[in-house]
Protein backbone atom coordinates (compact mmCIF):
# COMPACT_ATOMS: atom_id res chain seq x y z
CA UNK A 1 0.00 0.00 0.00
CA UNK A 2 1.21 3.80 -0.86
CA UNK A 3 1.11 5.75 2.34
CA UNK A 4 -0.24 9.63 1.43
CA UNK A 5 -1.32 10.68 4.72
CA UNK A 6 1.56 8.82 7.32
CA UNK A 7 5.27 8.15 7.34
CA UNK A 8 5.80 4.74 8.61
CA UNK A 9 9.58 3.54 10.21
CA UNK A 10 11.35 1.21 12.34
CA UNK A 11 13.84 1.98 15.21
CA UNK A 12 14.77 -0.87 16.21
CA UNK A 13 12.76 -3.10 17.21
CA UNK A 14 10.35 -0.20 17.31
CA UNK A 15 7.66 0.55 14.44
CA UNK A 16 6.93 4.25 14.37
CA UNK A 17 3.79 5.97 12.42
CA UNK A 18 4.04 9.32 12.07
CA UNK A 19 0.65 11.33 11.14
CA UNK A 20 1.38 13.64 8.33
CA UNK A 21 -1.05 15.77 6.84
CA UNK A 22 0.49 19.14 8.37
CA UNK A 23 -1.71 21.71 6.07
CA UNK A 24 -4.67 20.03 8.12
CA UNK A 25 -2.63 19.59 11.13
CA UNK A 26 -3.94 15.68 11.34
CA UNK A 27 -6.89 15.87 10.36
CA UNK A 28 -8.37 12.05 9.96
CA UNK A 29 -9.89 10.98 7.09
CA UNK A 30 -11.21 7.34 5.76
CA UNK A 31 -7.99 7.27 4.19
CA UNK A 32 -5.54 8.18 6.69
CA UNK A 33 -7.20 5.82 9.17
CA UNK A 34 -6.96 3.07 6.45
CA UNK A 35 -3.01 3.68 6.26
CA UNK A 36 -2.77 3.53 9.73
CA UNK A 37 -4.51 0.24 9.98
CA UNK A 38 -2.36 -1.51 7.24
CA UNK A 39 0.76 -0.06 8.84
CA UNK A 40 -0.20 -1.48 11.91
CA UNK A 41 -1.08 -5.02 10.25
CA UNK A 42 2.95 -4.65 8.81
CA UNK A 43 4.50 -4.46 12.33
CA UNK A 44 2.25 -6.98 13.50
CA UNK A 45 3.22 -9.38 11.11
CA UNK A 46 7.14 -8.14 11.45
CA UNK A 47 8.89 -10.67 14.41
CA UNK A 48 11.49 -7.85 14.40
CA UNK A 49 8.69 -5.36 16.17
CA UNK A 50 7.77 -6.19 19.55
CA UNK A 51 6.35 -2.20 20.18
CA UNK A 52 4.67 0.74 17.96
CA UNK A 53 4.55 3.75 18.58
CA UNK A 54 2.04 6.40 16.32
CA UNK A 55 3.38 10.40 16.76
CA UNK A 56 2.00 13.48 14.85
CA UNK A 57 3.52 16.64 14.78
CA UNK A 58 4.63 19.52 16.80
CA UNK A 59 1.85 21.42 16.64
CA UNK A 60 -0.89 18.82 16.19
CA UNK A 61 -1.09 15.48 16.86
CA UNK A 62 -4.51 15.22 15.37
CA UNK A 63 -6.78 17.95 15.64
CA UNK A 64 -9.98 15.43 15.13
CA UNK A 65 -11.84 14.18 12.13
CA UNK A 66 -12.01 15.77 8.61
CA UNK A 67 -14.40 18.39 9.05
CA UNK A 68 -14.03 19.57 5.54
CA UNK A 69 -14.86 15.92 4.04
CA UNK A 70 -17.54 15.44 6.91
CA UNK A 71 -19.58 18.13 6.79
CA UNK A 72 -22.27 17.54 3.73
CA UNK A 73 -22.36 14.00 4.68
CA UNK A 74 -26.18 12.97 4.82
CA UNK A 75 -27.23 10.76 7.09
CA UNK A 76 -27.42 7.80 4.75
CA UNK A 77 -23.72 8.65 3.96
CA UNK A 78 -22.46 8.37 7.93
CA UNK A 79 -24.35 5.57 8.62
CA UNK A 80 -24.69 2.88 5.14
CA UNK A 81 -21.31 4.25 4.42
CA UNK A 82 -19.81 3.86 7.67
CA UNK A 83 -17.89 7.07 6.78
CA UNK A 84 -14.78 8.30 9.15
CA UNK A 85 -15.37 5.65 12.02
CA UNK A 86 -15.91 2.74 9.62
CA UNK A 87 -11.57 1.10 9.89
CA UNK A 88 -11.54 2.49 13.55
CA UNK A 89 -11.94 -1.39 15.21
CA UNK A 90 -8.77 -2.10 13.27
CA UNK A 91 -6.33 -0.33 16.10
CA UNK A 92 -8.29 -1.85 19.06
CA UNK A 93 -7.61 -5.50 17.91
CA UNK A 94 -3.74 -5.01 17.13
CA UNK A 95 -1.95 -7.31 19.80
CA UNK A 96 1.38 -5.69 20.26
CA UNK A 97 1.30 -2.40 22.17
CA UNK A 98 0.68 0.97 21.06
CA UNK A 99 3.06 4.03 22.62
CA UNK A 100 0.57 7.24 21.19
CA UNK A 101 2.97 10.26 21.32
CA UNK A 102 0.84 13.39 21.95
CA UNK A 103 2.35 17.00 21.12
CA UNK A 104 0.16 20.29 20.32
CA UNK A 105 -3.69 19.32 19.52
CA UNK A 106 -5.16 15.88 20.31
CA UNK A 107 -9.29 17.09 19.38
CA UNK A 108 -12.32 15.28 18.70
CA UNK A 109 -10.99 11.61 17.15
CA UNK A 110 -8.01 12.73 17.26
CA UNK A 111 -8.03 12.63 21.08
CA UNK A 112 -9.71 9.50 20.43
CA UNK A 113 -7.48 7.81 18.43
CA UNK A 114 -4.84 8.63 21.61
CA UNK A 115 -7.21 6.64 23.93
CA UNK A 116 -7.36 3.75 21.63
CA UNK A 117 -3.46 3.20 22.31
CA UNK A 118 -2.17 1.32 25.34
CA UNK A 119 -0.68 4.43 26.75
CA UNK A 120 -0.21 8.15 26.07
CA UNK A 121 2.82 10.09 26.31
CA UNK A 122 1.86 13.70 26.45
CA UNK A 123 4.49 16.39 25.27
CA UNK A 124 4.51 19.55 27.98
CA UNK A 125 2.60 21.25 24.75
CA UNK A 126 -0.29 19.01 24.23
CA UNK A 127 -3.94 19.71 24.67
CA UNK A 128 -6.74 17.22 24.73
CA UNK A 129 -10.39 17.96 23.54
CA UNK A 130 -13.86 17.02 22.53
CA UNK A 131 -14.75 19.89 20.64
CA UNK A 132 -17.18 18.23 18.61
CA UNK A 133 -20.50 19.51 20.53
CA UNK A 134 -19.17 23.18 19.02
CA UNK A 135 -19.50 21.20 15.24
CA UNK A 136 -23.52 19.93 16.66
CA UNK A 137 -22.58 16.46 16.70
CA UNK A 138 -21.02 14.56 19.21
CA UNK A 139 -18.01 12.70 19.61
CA UNK A 140 -18.04 9.26 17.35
CA UNK A 141 -15.05 7.50 18.07
CA UNK A 142 -15.03 6.57 21.40
CA UNK A 143 -14.85 9.88 23.25
CA UNK A 144 -18.27 9.66 25.17
CA UNK A 145 -17.14 6.09 26.45
CA UNK A 146 -13.34 6.30 26.55
CA UNK A 147 -12.82 9.12 28.73
CA UNK A 148 -15.30 8.08 31.52
CA UNK A 149 -12.80 4.89 31.62
CA UNK A 150 -9.97 6.97 31.52
CA UNK A 151 -10.84 10.18 33.87
CA UNK A 152 -13.89 9.89 35.00
CA UNK A 153 -17.71 10.94 35.17
CA UNK A 154 -17.42 14.40 36.15
CA UNK A 155 -14.20 15.47 33.71
CA UNK A 156 -15.49 13.69 30.60
CA UNK A 157 -18.38 15.16 31.27
CA UNK A 158 -17.04 18.64 31.33
CA UNK A 159 -14.63 18.16 28.21
CA UNK A 160 -17.65 16.39 26.18
CA UNK A 161 -20.27 19.24 27.38
CA UNK A 162 -17.91 22.43 27.09
CA UNK A 163 -15.64 21.62 24.85
CA UNK A 164 -12.43 22.73 27.24
CA UNK A 165 -9.49 21.85 26.41
CA UNK A 166 -7.10 20.34 29.12
CA UNK A 167 -3.67 20.71 29.21
CA UNK A 168 -0.91 17.91 29.45
CA UNK A 169 -0.57 18.60 33.46
CA UNK A 170 -4.28 17.89 34.34
CA UNK A 171 -4.56 15.18 31.63
CA UNK A 172 -1.45 13.29 33.78
CA UNK A 173 -3.46 14.49 36.83
CA UNK A 174 -6.35 12.84 35.81
CA UNK A 175 -5.21 9.75 34.48
CA UNK A 176 -5.75 10.12 30.55
CA UNK A 177 -1.81 10.08 30.30
CA UNK A 178 1.16 7.77 31.46
CA UNK A 179 3.76 10.68 31.46
CA UNK A 180 4.67 14.37 30.43
CA UNK A 181 7.82 14.91 28.96
CA UNK A 182 9.40 18.33 27.33
CA UNK A 183 8.53 18.07 23.71
CA UNK A 184 11.75 18.06 22.26
CA UNK A 185 12.41 14.86 24.28
CA UNK A 186 8.71 12.92 23.43
CA UNK A 187 9.14 11.10 20.61
CA UNK A 188 12.41 9.83 22.17
CA UNK A 189 11.41 8.82 25.60
CA UNK A 190 7.71 7.26 23.29
CA UNK A 191 10.65 4.82 21.56
CA UNK A 192 12.69 4.49 24.85
CA UNK A 193 9.77 2.70 26.71
CA UNK A 194 8.97 1.04 23.54
CA UNK A 195 11.98 -0.18 23.11
CA UNK A 196 12.45 -1.62 26.83
CA UNK A 197 8.27 -2.94 26.07
CA UNK A 198 9.94 -4.95 23.29
CA UNK A 199 13.19 -6.46 24.91
CA UNK A 200 10.33 -8.52 26.92
CA UNK A 201 9.07 -11.99 26.00
CA UNK A 202 6.35 -10.95 23.08
CA UNK A 203 4.03 -13.90 24.17
CA UNK A 204 3.61 -11.91 28.00
CA UNK A 205 3.55 -8.54 26.74
CA UNK A 206 0.53 -9.82 24.55
CA UNK A 207 -1.31 -11.39 27.88
CA UNK A 208 -0.28 -8.22 29.81
CA UNK A 209 -1.72 -5.80 27.29
CA UNK A 210 -5.11 -8.87 27.04
CA UNK A 211 -5.59 -8.78 30.56
CA UNK A 212 -5.39 -5.14 31.02
CA UNK A 213 -7.82 -4.63 28.47
CA UNK A 214 -10.24 -7.79 30.39
CA UNK A 215 -10.51 -4.91 33.20
CA UNK A 216 -12.43 -2.80 30.84
CA UNK A 217 -14.55 -5.50 29.72
CA UNK A 218 -15.51 -7.56 32.47
CA UNK A 219 -16.85 -8.03 36.11
CA UNK A 220 -13.53 -7.73 38.57
CA UNK A 221 -13.99 -12.00 39.27
CA UNK A 222 -14.18 -12.40 35.53
CA UNK A 223 -11.16 -10.14 35.01
CA UNK A 224 -9.27 -11.67 38.46
CA UNK A 225 -10.06 -15.43 36.64
CA UNK A 226 -9.01 -14.18 33.12
CA UNK A 227 -5.69 -12.97 34.85
CA UNK A 228 -4.99 -15.90 37.03
CA UNK A 229 -5.68 -18.42 34.19
CA UNK A 230 -3.32 -16.39 31.68
CA UNK A 231 -0.51 -16.19 34.80
CA UNK A 232 -0.66 -20.27 35.31
CA UNK A 233 -0.35 -20.29 31.23
CA UNK A 234 2.73 -18.43 31.28
CA UNK A 235 4.70 -21.23 32.95
CA UNK A 236 4.07 -22.84 29.92
CA UNK A 237 6.30 -20.40 28.35
CA UNK A 238 10.26 -21.38 27.92
CA UNK A 239 10.79 -17.10 29.01
CA UNK A 240 9.65 -17.73 32.06
CA UNK A 241 11.71 -20.40 32.51
CA UNK A 242 14.90 -18.25 30.94
CA UNK A 243 13.22 -15.13 33.05
CA UNK A 244 13.28 -16.82 36.46
CA UNK A 245 16.61 -18.81 35.95
CA UNK A 246 18.53 -15.64 35.05
CA UNK A 247 17.27 -14.02 38.36
CA UNK A 248 18.38 -17.16 40.06
CA UNK A 249 21.63 -17.00 38.54
CA UNK A 250 22.01 -13.13 38.49
CA UNK A 251 22.36 -12.57 35.11
CA UNK A 252 20.25 -10.72 32.14
CA UNK A 253 17.92 -13.05 30.53
CA UNK A 254 17.81 -13.66 27.38
CA UNK A 255 14.09 -13.80 25.96
CA UNK A 256 13.89 -16.15 23.18
CA UNK A 257 9.97 -15.04 21.90
CA UNK A 258 10.57 -11.58 21.36
C1 LIG B 1 -10.14 19.77 8.72
C2 LIG B 1 -8.75 21.15 9.90
C3 LIG B 1 -9.16 20.58 11.12
C4 LIG B 1 -10.11 19.52 11.06
C5 LIG B 1 -7.72 22.11 11.56
N1 LIG B 1 -7.87 22.10 10.23
N2 LIG B 1 -8.51 21.19 12.14
N3 LIG B 1 -9.24 20.74 8.72
N4 LIG B 1 -10.58 19.16 9.85
N5 LIG B 1 -10.53 18.88 12.15
C6 LIG B 1 -7.18 22.95 9.25
C7 LIG B 1 -7.73 24.37 9.27
O1 LIG B 1 -8.90 24.47 8.52
C8 LIG B 1 -6.59 25.14 8.67
O2 LIG B 1 -6.60 24.98 7.26
C9 LIG B 1 -5.36 24.41 9.19
O3 LIG B 1 -5.82 23.11 9.58
C10 LIG B 1 -4.77 25.10 10.40
O4 LIG B 1 -5.79 25.30 11.36
P1 LIG B 1 -6.09 26.71 12.05
O5 LIG B 1 -7.47 26.67 12.56
O6 LIG B 1 -5.74 27.82 11.12
O7 LIG B 1 -5.03 26.70 13.24
P2 LIG B 1 -5.17 27.35 14.68
O8 LIG B 1 -5.75 28.74 14.58
O9 LIG B 1 -3.85 27.18 15.31
O10 LIG B 1 -6.26 26.48 15.46
C11 LIG B 1 -5.99 25.11 15.73
C12 LIG B 1 -7.30 24.39 16.19
C13 LIG B 1 -8.42 24.63 15.16
C14 LIG B 1 -7.73 24.93 17.57
C15 LIG B 1 -6.93 22.92 16.34
O11 LIG B 1 -7.89 24.31 13.88
C16 LIG B 1 -9.64 23.81 15.40
O12 LIG B 1 -10.46 24.15 16.27
N6 LIG B 1 -9.81 22.72 14.62
C17 LIG B 1 -11.00 21.89 14.69
C18 LIG B 1 -10.95 20.99 15.88
C19 LIG B 1 -12.23 20.13 15.99
O13 LIG B 1 -13.34 20.65 16.03
N7 LIG B 1 -12.04 18.83 16.01
C20 LIG B 1 -13.12 17.86 16.11
C21 LIG B 1 -13.54 17.44 14.73
S1 LIG B 1 -14.94 16.38 14.78
P3 LIG B 1 -6.43 26.23 6.28
O14 LIG B 1 -6.60 25.62 4.92
O15 LIG B 1 -7.46 27.22 6.65
O16 LIG B 1 -5.02 26.70 6.54
C22 LIG B 1 -14.34 14.90 15.15
C23 LIG B 1 -15.37 13.79 15.21
C24 LIG B 1 -14.71 12.45 15.33
O17 LIG B 1 -13.22 14.68 15.35
C25 LIG B 1 -15.65 11.42 14.92
C26 LIG B 1 -15.07 10.04 14.90
C27 LIG B 1 -13.87 9.83 14.08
Amino acid sequence: MEYNNIIVETRGRVGLITLNRPKALNALNDQLIDEVGHALGGFENDENIGAIVITGSEKAFAAGADIGAMASYSHMDAYKGDYITRNWERLKTCRKPIIAAVAGFALGGGCELAMMCDMIFAADTAKFGQPEIKLGVLPGAGGTQRLPRAIGKAKAMDMCLTARMIDATEAERAGLVARVVPAERLVDEAIEAATVIAGFSLPVVMMIKESVNRAFESSLNEGLLFERRTFHSAFGLDDQKEGMAAFVEKRKPVFKHR
